[in-house]
């Protein structure tokens, strides 16, 4: 069958939908470049917030619907985090879905679909298993970067947040499948990895991941620095990043990691949330505006220069106009190199749920678009101090926006687009000279000459 699969949400999103994708095409399946040439649809779904879960209902049924026009047969599932959620609630949300498989069950997705093939359908599979398959070679061929899971699930209880309920309890892949995955996805090419967790530091936390009197040989006691230490020992790795971060796992062995493991970028997604200590009591986040302050000195203090981009939810019930402001301030302290600034969006089933939604929809897509323009700003003022500079990217590939320009990204994550020199391909390591910037994004050209650039990548 040629498959189509539409991917929403996070990151660890797109890695189970990687891995759905080489599991179908090893039963033979093949991936469709776009929707029309597909026979099989199959959405993966985030429950993050409402408009997410809006998003993907609206496509679903919009598939259905164009399928049905054209009158040939195709077959629709859906997987992920909305399953999880509504398990056989989402058949009576989206007429004619022929299957739907939860987080824990991504595995079967091949069985589910050959059910339905076989005239078995529809078909739910949302059962909870905790742990996972252990397999290390569900990546797709001649990727630069890939993402690896370490730990799945979240033990803590954000109110606001769906993520302990759709993707269960926290669990950390022990490190030798971590490390047996990372060289296998080296050895692929890749030369880039992200670890992935939804509170990733807290890795090794749950249980065991490391053998009985293993020693660190720079000495980590905590289990998430000694795993960057032995991933950066990886052959073929030139950077590694992990997200997201908690303040609470920013501790001092964190800060040593990051300065000394030279692979280790100088980026740290640290999500912030609010700037308020009432609100961060009662969103449950574990710590208050002046720890998240010192985890961002300690992480400063290490990594000079070290880029920070964070998540920020607003109108939280029960935020006033002051609360907001103290987040705004917070956020003019830090000046983060990026932000995600969310509307809240009720999550049926979570303890904020339970608390009266109070801002109104006109009031939280002010302070939205207010905290959207402060960032754009302080975005531009950090940027344009990078005008002239010369930076290592990484070339993932051509532009979204002008396919003639190419673009990458530098170790502190940020998007550079510039005009590709004639032997320029995905996977190079080049140097870009920064010539102008937007909030989001550099524009550069290549620096040096042909050769510069090959043993800048390495070859
Ligand atoms: N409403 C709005 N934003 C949310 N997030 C998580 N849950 C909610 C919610 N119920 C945001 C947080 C998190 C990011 C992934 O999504 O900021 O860090
Ligand atoms: Fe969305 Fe969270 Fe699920 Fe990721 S883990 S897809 S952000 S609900």
């Amino acid at each position: 069958m040629r498959i189509y699969i539409k991917t929403y949400g996070c990151q660890m999103n797109e890695r189970d939908s990687e891995r759905v994708a080489e599991s179908l095409r090893r039963c033979g399946h093949v991936l469709a470049e776009n929707e029309r040439d597909a026979e099989v649809f199959i959405v993966n779904s985030c429950s993050v917030r409402g408009k997410a879960e809006d998003k993907a209902i609206g496509k679903l049924r919009i598939l259905i619907r164009d399928a049905r026009r054209r009158g040939g047969r195709a077959i629709f599932g859906v997987m992920g985090c909305m399953v999880q959620r509504m398990r056989a609630e989402i058949f009576d949300l989206v007429k004619g879905l022929d299957f739907a498989v939860g987080t824990h069950r991504l595995h079967a997705v091949p069985l589910a679909l050959e059910a339905v093939m076989a005239g078995r359908g529809p078909i739910l599979d949302a059962a909870v298993e905790i742990g996972a398959p252990e397999d290390v070679d569900t990546h797709e061929k001649g990727k630069v970067s890939a993402f690896l899971n370490i730990l799945l699930g979240c033990d803590r209880r954000c109110a606001y947040c769906i993520v302990p309920e759709v993707r269960g309890r926290e669990w950390s892949r022990s490190a030798q499948f971590v490390l047996a995955e990372a060289r296998h996805v080296a050895a692929n090419g890749a030369t880039e990895v992200t670890l992935l967790g939804q509170s990733v530091m807290s890795y090794g936390r749950a249980n065991p991941v490391w053998p009985p009197g293993f020693r660190s040989p720079m000495g980590f006691s905590e289990p998430f620095p000694a795993l960057l230490e032995a991933v950066s020992g990886v052959p073929g790795l030139r950077r590694i990043r992990f997200t997201s971060g908690h303040p609470s796992g920013c501790t001092r062995e964190l800060c040593r990691a990051m300065s000394e493991i030279r692979p280790l970028c100088p980026h740290l997604h640290l999500p912030l949330q609010s700037g308020s200590d009432a609100i961060l009591a009662r969103m449950n986040r574990g710590y208050t505006a002046a720890e998240y302050r010192d985890a961002v000195a300690r992480l400063r203090a290490a990594v000079p220069g070290i880029a920070l981009t964070t998540d920020i939810i607003v109108g939280f019930p029960g935020e006033t106009e002051a609360q907001f402001l103290e987040t705004r301030s917070l956020m003019d302290e830090i000046r983060f190199d990026n932000a995600f600034i969310f509307k809240y969006s009720p999550r049926p089933g979570t303890p904020a749920a339970a608390f009266p939604d109070d801002v109104p929809e006109q009031e939280k897509l002010r302070r939205n678009h207010c905290l959207l323009e402060d960032q754009d700003r302080w975005c531009l003022d950090i940027n344009e101090k990078l005008i002239g500079q010369t930076l290592p990217v990484l070339v993932e590939g051509r532009s979204k926006s002008n396919r003639g320009r190419w673009a990458g990204r530098t170790d502190s994550n940020k998007t550079v687009v510039f005009e590709p020199a004639s032997a320029t391909r995905p996977g190079d390591y080049i140097r870009a000279v920064i010539e102008r910037v937007m909030p989001q994004t550099l524009y550069g050209r290549v620096a040096g000459n042909q050769e510069e650039r090959l043993v800048a990548s390495g070859i």
